[in-house]
């Protein structure tokens, strides 16, 4: 494959502006003759998951494709599932550059790209014009500039607005890069959040006869307690699946390498077994009352299956995706 090559060359770049072209010629590849060059055949692995069938258990993690203008040219690579955004009401430019640091020697990356998008309305311009046969996830969050308290009423109006073109929708409540969007997780502010948008969600079914799973995304970062307490929140209001997880503010396995000090969260490798054991004690809690979707440096098969053996029904790579390419997808659905 020609990814190692292409690879040795995007790693000279500045890591935002590799990904920023490396997406624009995929594009652009993806709606030319030469289209064929992407297209990876992999096999069906058909899983039922939230009610909704995937073609197989391998999607796109969020923040890659944050305003859905790739997802055909993602989707022609094998993918299961795509999940886009994550997106806010408003368009933001995010934090300043450079927020996105590669930590190679960890095959990890750090950002703190700060929900830079163009906002929920570009997003579903985008979508409406993408032909993707897998599964779309839409993963939603709050504007820097709404105030923690207020945060509900953002989450609400992305929902309303993606409820019509979302397989799955995605309450992002663990990134480290948005001021206090991570105590969204914890004690009654998790409980109002989630009482808010199941109401609404039953609304929207009424509303659009049709019934769209909502998943709440959890950090690495958090304490026994409470990964216990927002299992029981999660169960108690009915939530339909949980994405664990984000990335970790957590250096340990990093110390000293090039970057590592850089504020943000941390993904890839280094966040693989943190990830992992998440993953382990959330499904000895659910105990199957609502389905995980594993997420944190796979990188290989083996790292994907201990995913699944951990307790996720479905999976998702986004570093694994940058350091090693199209081909980890083929890897791992050729034996999963
Ligand atoms: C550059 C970058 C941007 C990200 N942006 C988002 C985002 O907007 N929303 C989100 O829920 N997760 C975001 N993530 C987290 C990933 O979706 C994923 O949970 C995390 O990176 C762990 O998976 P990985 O080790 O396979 O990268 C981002 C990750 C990276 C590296």
């Amino acid at each position: 494959m020609l990814y190692p090559i292409i690879k040795q060359a995007l790693f000279q770049l500045d890591p935002e502006r590799a990904h920023e072209l490396t997406l624009q010629q995929i594009k652009r590849i993806s709606s030319s003759p030469l289209k064929c060059l992407l297209r990876q055949s992999v096999p069906t692995k058909t899983v039922t998951c939230m009610g909704l069938v995937f073609r197989n258990p391998l999607g796109l993690a969020a923040g890659l494709d944050k305003n859905g203008e790739y997802i055909d040219a993602l989707g022609s690579m094998g993918f299961g599932f795509i999940e886009v955004g994550t997106v806010t009401p408003r368009a933001q430019l995010g934090n300043e550059k450079p927020r996105l640091f590669r930590l190679v020697k960890a095959e990890g990356l750090i950002n703190r790209m700060g929900f830079n998008n163009n906002g929920v309305n570009n997003l579903i311009e985008n979508i409406k014009k993408s032909h993707f046969g897998g599964i779309l996830g839409i993963n939603i969050g709050k504007n820097k500039d709404t105030p923690i308290e207020q945060s509900i009423d953002d989450y609400i109006i992305c929902m309303e607005k993606v409820y019509p073109y979302a397989g799955y929708i995605v309450l992002n409540i663990s990134s480290p890069n948005a001021p206090e969007l991570r105590t969204l997780q914890f004690g009654d502010a998790l409980d109002d959040l989630l009482r808010s948008i199941k109401n609404k969600q039953a609304e929207l079914q009424t509303q659009h006869q049709k019934y769209v799973p909502i998943t709440v995304k959890i950090a690495p970062d958090i304490n026994e307690s409470e990964l216990i307490q927002i299992s029981d929140s999660l169960i108690r209001h009915n939530i339909d699946g949980v994405i664990a997880t984000n990335t970790t503010t957590g250096r340990e396995l990093v110390q000293g390498m090039d970057h590592s000090s850089q504020i943000g969260g941390l993904s890839g490798r280094p966040l693989q077994l943190r990830s992992t054991e998440i993953i382990q004690k959330l499904s000895a809690e659910l105990q199957g009352k609502l389905p995980i979707i594993g997420v944190g440096g796979i990188d290989s098969l083996i790292s994907a299956r201990e995913k699944l053996a951990a307790g996720a029904s479905l999976i998702q790579i986004y570093s694994g995706f940058i350091f090693h390419g199209p081909r980890l997808i083929k890897d791992i659905l050729s034996d999963i």
